[in-house]
């Protein structure tokens, strides 16, 4: 097998996702669609389902582990499980979250950024934050670390922010996260993940940058859509957040339920109104 071969064999039909794939599918309009995953079982099946990128999310620490936050999940909870997610992947790129306090400083970042790509196989981490993380990014960029830049609503500042809360709903507020969202490009982050802002918001980060723009509760108007996979499946428990459609209700199995997700994301009827803030 050649030099590359081995990353070009991955998908049986079809080529991997790559960073430059999801910059061609924002270029064509072709609607990028995302969703989490844990485990290797369920990385087969979503990425059989047809997700373009999945994301180990530090969700996993109240989906898997139980927390009530995302605050408790540690780098080696995230190393474990993104390794598993990599065994079952083919085709759909695959991000990691950085966890809390796992970057609070662009060399702590770096070594734990390598160690999920590394141990893990990531080919990409996410981080939270806007301007504070300009210097960090930057860091990982320029060591060939891809980067997804998460701001809007950041979980791991609950605490700080008092709550799930929509961001960006005053003028002072959106203004700060465009600006946010085009200085996390110029640092070279590859891609934004807006969550919980004003559709309107949204569609605005989305014109000022030219990375694709991943919304979750960001409205329509974003290059594509991410979930996590427990929500779609039926298997949130406690209160769902606006954004979620849980596809289990029309579909008899998860396999079928992400497989709506994924072509609703695609033909653009997801997120429908309902699912939006304003
Ligand atoms: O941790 C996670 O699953 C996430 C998504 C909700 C975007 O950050």
């Amino acid at each position: 097998m050649s030099l590359y071969g081995h990353l070009q064999e991955r998908g049986p039909h079809e080529k991997p996702v790559t960073v430059t794939t999801l910059s061609r599918m924002r270029e064509e309009a072709e609607k990028i669609a995302c969703i989490t995953a844990y485990d290797a079982s369920f990385a087969t099946l979503v990425d059989v389902a047809g997700a373009d990128l999945v994301l180990v999310g530090d969700s996993l620490g109240m989906v898997i582990q139980g927390h009530d936050t995302t605050v408790p999940v540690t780098i080696n909870d995230m190393v474990y499980h993104t390794r598993c997610v990599s065994r079952g992947l083919r085709r759909a790129l695959l991000v990691a979250d950085m966890p809390f306090a796992s970057y609070a400083l662009p060399e702590l970042a770096f070594r734990n950024a390598a160690r999920l790509m590394q141990e893990g196989g990531a080919q990409m981490v996410k981080l939270e934050g806007g301007m504070l993380q300009v210097r960090t990014v930057e860091f990982l960029s320029g060591r060939d670390i891809p980067v997804c830049a998460h701001i809007g609503l950041t979980p791991q500042s609950v605490h700080k922010l008092g709550g799930y809360k929509v961001q960006g709903r005053d003028d002072a507020a959106a203004k700060r996260m465009i600006q946010d969202a085009r200085a996390l490009e110029d640092a070279g982050a590859d891609i934004v993940l807006l969550e919980c802002v004003p559709s309107e918001l949204g569609a605005a980060v989305r014109e000022e940058v030219g990375v694709p723009v991943i919304g979750i509760g960001a409205g329509p108007d974003v290059d594509g859509q991410i979930l996590v996979l427990y929500d779609i499946i039926g298997l949130t428990s406690g209160r769902r957040p606006r954004f979620v459609r849980d596809y289990s209700v029309e579909t008899r199995n998860p396999l079928e339920a992400v497989k709506s997700y994924v072509s609703s994301v695609k033909d653009g009827s997801y997120p429908a109104a309902e699912h939006c803030f304003s």
